[in-house]
C-alpha cells in the first residue's frame, strides 16, 4: 500500500473543510508544476487559533495533509503553529511517498501565508515567520484571487 491508513482516512474523510467568512488570516499558495492551489483560513483570538478551514485544488495527498495541519493547529498559539511544519504533519500522518512530499509543502507554505496575513492586517511581527512565497515550486506569481 502506497498511502498510510491515516493518510486515506484524511483524505476520504477531510477535516476542516470550506471558509470561514470572518477569518482573521487567509493564505493562498500554489505548485505550479501540478497546478495545484490550496487556500487556508484561520480565525485567531488573543493570540490563538480557534479555528482553521481550508479548501484546495490538490491531489489526495493534498487533501489529506492540509487537513491533519488543520487539525493541528486548532487550538495552538502562533508560537505554536510555526511548528507545525510539513514534516510534522507527514509524521502525523505515518509518513507520505517521496514523491507526494511536495504537496505537504503546500499545506505548509499556506498555513505560513495565512499567518503572516494576519500579521500584516494587525500590524504584528511574529518571531520566526518568513514572508511565505505564492509558488512552492516556482516563486511565481500566482493570478490574483478575489
Ligand atoms: Fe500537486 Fe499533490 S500533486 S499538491
Amino acid at each position: 500500500m502506497m498511502y498510510s491508513e491515516k493518510v486515506m482516512d484524511h483524505f476520504m474523510n477531510p477535516r476542516n473543510v470550506g471558509e470561514i467568512e470572518d477569518a482573521s488570516g487567509v493564505g493562498t499558495v500554489g505548485n505550479a508544476k501540478c497546478g495545484d492551489i490550496m487556500k487556508i483560513f484561520l480565525k485567531i483570538e488573543d493570540g490563538v487559533v480557534l479555528d482553521a478551514k481550508f479548501k484546495t485544488f490538490g491531489c489526495g495527498a493534498a487533501v489529506a495533509t492540509s487537513s491533519m495541519a488543520t487539525e493541528l493547529i486548532k487550538g495552538k498559539t502562533i508560537q505554536e503553529a510555526l511548528e507545525i511544519t510539513n514534516k510534522a504533519v507527514m509524521e502525523a500522518l505515518d509518513g507520505l511517498p517521496p514523491v507526494k512530499v511536495h504537496c505537504s509543502c503546500l499545506a505548509e507554505e499556506a498555513l505560513h501565508a495565512a499567518l503572516w496575513d494576519y500579521a500584516e492586517k494587525n500590524g504584528i511581527v511574529i518571531e520566526g515567520l518568513e514572508k511565505p512565497v505564492n509558488d512552492i515550486s516556482e516563486h511565481e506569481n500566482l493570478p490574483e484571487e478575489e
